[in-house]
């Protein structure tokens, strides 16, 4: 996504102004063609020649610092850019901008360009709040500039509240939204991710090894693409895959099964990425199970509702989409639960593969419609696994939209 993006970074005077070194390593780490430019209270905090070296750039500090040739070096600059990001920004660096003061050589830059910028913010909690800052913020943000933060926690002046600069991390994030169409606007996608747990007695259960990545990386991604996401999730230990996908956690099947039912009605494409149970134990015991008395244990199961078929009964105009997990026979077995579950495609991986399945953030995959289409991808990321399934998905929605037949119930 960053791959050979030209992007400014423009680094102003606060004491976070050190994270911007670990932002750039960062966007160059994904490809990006990083130029920094930072104000005269940055170098401050942070000398040019860290950046510098990180960049392999020269570092933009001087109004009349020539660049390129003769040209003039905010023109030249701001002309190349694909966006420009301000971490972190400073509550004068927004005032400035704000009141369309330009006045060194970042203020320039950011007028001087018709490219997105991106400002991520960091600052004392009462300055934040301030009615100057906030009347700012709502300034830059009527002129379309897109904010990243503050978020909340602990502030380098000794107190705690919102003022702290965006993790690097969610930056990013935000860049790569900024970068991306908006092909899944107006869609209301209900994702479901990670392993379901079935308590056994008070102190154990019975899980699978489902770390909930590829789950999330269909949440991330189908935001990233406009979609409104709600995120159903077992038990998991992965960071929230953005802060604007609300996550509902469950953790059985049946409280799976609920959750999904509840939010079915009103979403427009159900992925189905759960590694949910498929049997429970019968009875939960209100006590531990002790070793002492005997030498085995039998536990008895019971079914757990296939919660995708019952969508698949259910559906209407819905989009599903099922993931099949196997260790044998994968087309076979992903092929009778495209048809039995009434999917309209299926993502089938072997799980037994070395960069597949649980636990790693890889994929290899096969994509099935209901037309008998297989699409084979190579080893994969996990987002870029969900990106393509998710190009699949609209052009299924388009033939919806147009009307066009499908083979099953639409
Ligand atoms: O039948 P199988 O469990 O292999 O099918 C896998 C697909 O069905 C996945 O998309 C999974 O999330 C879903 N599933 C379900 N309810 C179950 C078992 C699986 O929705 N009880």
């Amino acid at each position: 996504m960053l791959k050979n993006r030209e992007i400014i970074l423009g680094v102003s005077g606060g004491i976070a102004a050190y994270k911007s070194v670990e932002l750039l390593r960062e966007l160059t780490k994904r490809g990006a063609n990083v130029h920094v430019v930072m104000t005269k209270n940055a170098q401050q905090f942070i000398t040019p020649l860290t950046f510098q070296t990180l960049s392999g750039n020269p570092v933009l500090c001087d109004m009349f610092q020539l660049l390129m040739g003769s040209k003039i070096g905010h023109v030249t600059l701001a002309d190349i850019a694909d966006l420009m990001v301000i971490a972190p920004a400073t509550a004068n660096i927004l005032g400035k901008i704000a009141n369309g003061i330009a006045d060194d050589f970042l203020t320039t830059m950011v007028m001087a360009t018709t490219v997105p910028v991106l400002f991520a913010p960091s600052m004392n909690v009462n300055m934040w709040e301030s009615s100057f800052v906030q009347n700012n913020v709502e300034k830059l943000k009527a002129h379309g500039y897109q904010f990243i933060g503050p978020i909340e926690g602990d502030l380098a002046c000794g107190s705690v509240g919102k003022g702290k600069l965006a993790d690097n991390e969610e930056i990013i994030e935000k860049i790569e939204d900024i970068f991306t169409q908006k092909d899944f606007q107006g869609q209301r996608v209900l994702v479901t991710a990670g392993p379901t747990l079935e308590p056994i007695d008070p102190v154990r259960s019975i899980t699978n090894r489902s770390t909930g990545r590829m789950g999330f990386a269909m949440a991330r991604m189908a935001r990233r693409r406009g979609a409104e996401v709600t995120l159903l999730t077992g038990p998991h230990y992965l960071s929230l895959p953005r802060r604007d996908i609300p996550q509902i956690v469950v953790n059985s099947a049946r409280e799976m099964h609920d959750a999904a039912m509840h939010y079915f009605e009103d979403c427009h494409i159900v992925i189905m990425a759960a590694a949910v149970a498929d049997f429970r134990p019968k009875a939960i015991l209100e006590q531990k199970i002790t070793k002492r008395k005997n030498e085995t244990h039998i536990l008895e199961m019971e079914k757990n509702p296939d919660i995708l078929k019952e969508l698949g009964e259910k559906k209407k105009n819905q989009i599903l989409v099922g993931f099949a997990a196997e260790t044998s026979e994968l087309m076979e077995k992903a092929e009778v639960k495209l048809k039995e579950k009434n999917l309209d495609l299926i993502v089938a991986n072997d799980v037994t593969e070395p960069g597949a399945g649980f636990g790693v953030d890889t994929n290899i995959v096969k994509i099935l419609d209901a037309l008998g289409k297989v699409k084979k991808l190579p080893l994969l990321s996990k987002d870029e696994v969900a990106d393509i399934i998710l190009d699949q998905v609209v052009k299924l929605v388009k033939m919806k939209e147009k009307g066009r037949p499908w083979p099953r119930n639409w």
